[in-house]
């Protein structure tokens, strides 16, 4: 070879290259959110938020795939998943991270919080934003908190009114055993059970009852195989969403940027959405006509927050006193 022919040689080398690095950096970061609820419900909206301005903040640099309702992963895989780099972004509610936190189990204390605005002031401040960080050390990162609502009981009886009606009944219960205890304290038989088996489990009489959010309990159609759902707002279903501490911090700056700034938009817009649709599912609901909605009186409710309070006193050594405190603080 001349060497001029040796130039053209080694340039055609380097330009080659360049062209399958630039080829390869132009490849999105494929980012995969999944859940486990439906698209029409907070979190589900939340999700699709959150693709939508990620994608519009960072084109061509990511692709946001969301998977609703268990499709991807379960409850049960899901956290490992994460951990694992099979998904990035996850937002199990609260009280799925028991494992991995102890001071989470906070938010699942019956008659803790008087409403999600409660729920929302404590989240927001110190004690709440710190809780985020929590569980950085196992590998998991909180980046958002959003919004699902206060949650409702439900059975297959037609009598729901006071602690007594749930005496020896089953209910399914999230994986946390802040919950577990809870119906314990009230004489029933609680089972964890993932979310996407419950349905199934309502209408074959394997469980008798339930606690959820308006919104779930609509959109996984609860209402149509239970009889009586009480009005009894005695705990909240909210969500941490989760990533991976390691990929997060792997992201190119103006990715994680960017994801940020696409994630405090989509956690505005869920947490604002999240009343409404709760609300309106509640309507629908009464409107279907197939379970009725128990109205408790305030002397009802005293009663149903007495017998669970046993709850409080096991759990407030793992928890911690101050962080119960300030929980407390954050009711008007
Ligand atoms: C449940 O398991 O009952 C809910 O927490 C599901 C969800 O994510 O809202």
């Amino acid at each position: 070879m001349k060497p001029i022919q040796r130039l053209f040689a080694a340039f055609a080398v380097v330009a080659s290259t360049a062209l399958a690095a630039g080829a390869a950096s132009a490849q999105p970061i494929v980012i995969k959110f999944s859940h486990v609820v439906a698209e029409n419900t907070p979190k589900g909206q939340g999700a699709l938020k959150f693709k939508e301005l990620a994608e519009k903040k960072l084109p061509g640099k990511v692709q946001v795939q969301v998977f609703p309702s268990s499709q991807l992963f379960g409850d049960a895989k899901e956290l490992e998943a994460l951990l694992l780099g099979d998904v990035q972004f996850i937002a199990p509610s609260l009280s799925k991270f028991d494992r991995y936190t102890k001071s989470i189990q906070v938010f699942d204390l019956p008659f803790l919080f008087s409403d999600v605005e409660a729920v929302d002031r404590f989240q927001s401040g110190p004690q709440g934003q710190a809780l985020l960080g929590a569980m950085k050390s196992k590998g998991l990162l909180g980046v958002a908190y959003w919004h699902n609502g206060m949650k409702q009981l439900s059975t297959d009886k037609d009598q729901l009114k006071r602690p007594e009606d749930v005496k020896g009944l089953k209910f399914r219960i999230q994986a946390s055993d802040v919950l577990e205890a809870q119906f314990r304290a009230l004489g029933a038989n609680p089972q964890k059970m993932a979310f996407a088996e419950v349905y199934q489990a309502l209408q074959t009489g394997v469980v008798d009852g339930q606690e959820n959010t308006w919104s779930n309990i609509y959109s996984q159609k609860f209402f149509e195989v239970q009889k009586t759902i009480a009005v009894t707002n005695h705990g909240v279903i909210d969500y941490m969403v989760v990533t991976n501490a390691k990929w997060w911090d792997g992201l190119p700056a103006d990715v994680r940027k960017g994801l940020s700034e696409a994630m405090a938009e989509a956690t505005s817009y869920a947490n604002k959405l999240a009343n409404d649709l709760n609300e309106q599912d509640r309507k629908r609901i009464a409107d279907a006509g197939k379970a009725k909605i128990q109205p408790l009186t305030k002397e009802d409710l005293a009663a149903w927050q007495k017998a669970m309070e046993p709850v409080w006193k096991k759990f407030e050594g793992e928890i911690g006193k101050p962080l119960i405190d300030a929980a407390l603080k954050s009711n008007k």
